[in-house]
């Protein structure tokens, strides 16, 4: 089944609570949640208190987007605050299959994000080792941004892949998706698909967040 996972990234952070709510109702079952450390991007957000502030108002997962250069250390304390998977970037990663192996044993997923410039190719060692995959449709550190095309056959080339060596882990997107661009994201193979200002940018999230869904869902259907 296919999924949206809202990214509070452009949520009102003065009403996050309410806005997780909203998004929570409306049937969301993974909340997507940034973390920039201005180095490996230039951005900031927040940090392990903001996730423990988080994980009490919500029982949704916590889908941990560390965009930080030194995943190692601080995955760890992102997983005690409540995060119940966690993704590290390829790029920051020269030990990627102890890092991923890391996280799973500190009892969370495991996920890999590419950046639209890193190829699917690099992965392919660690493939029976994750949980997850993401696919950066923009480049990282800001929301709002234009999708990147040819994230859709990094998708195709991903979930072909798995399909050859027999594989479970799931598909995820991250960037620029919208109403208009979801079916056909969906279509390309991901199981998750991020979306952050076209959902809380919108006058009502919940109604969007649900029209989001049945566009995914509706287009993985054959109609006849
Ligand atoms: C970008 C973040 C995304 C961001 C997506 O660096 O990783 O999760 O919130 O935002 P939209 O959906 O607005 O492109
Ligand atoms: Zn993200």
């Amino acid at each position: 089944m296919v999924e949206i996972l809202p990214s509070i990234l452009a949520a009102d952070f003065a009403r996050l609570g309410e806005q997780i709510a909203v998004v929570e109702r409306a049937g969301a079952n993974i909340i997507h949640v940034d973390i920039m450390d201005g180095h490996f991007v230039p951005n900031f957000t927040m940090g392990p208190p903001v996730v423990e502030s988080i994980r009490k108002v919500t029982k949704a997962k916590l889908d941990v987007h560390l965009m930080i250069t030194d995943p190692d250390k601080y995955a760890p304390l992102f997983i005690q605050a409540g995060a119940d998977q966690v993704l590290v970037h390829q790029e920051v990663c020269p030990h990627l299959d102890r890092t991923l192996r890391m996280i799973q044993s500190e009892g969370a997923l495991a996920g890999v994000v590419i950046n639209p410039s890193t190829p699917v190719a690099t992965l392919d060692e660690v493939l029976d080792v994750v949980d997850y995959v993401l696919v950066m449709s923009v480049n990282p550190g800001f929301g709002g941004q234009k999708f990147i095309p040819n994230a859709l056959k990094k998708v195709k080339a991903l979930a072909m892949r798995r399909k050859e060596l027999g594989l479970q882990f799931r598909i995820e997107i991250d960037g620029g998706v919208s109403l208009d661009n979801v079916a056909s994201v969906a279509r390309a193979g991901c199981d998750w698909i991020v979306t952050g200002s076209s959902i809380f940018h919108t006058p009502d999230p919940e109604a969007t967040f649900r029209e989001m869904q049945y566009l995914a869902g509706d287009a993985l259907l054959v109609h006849i």
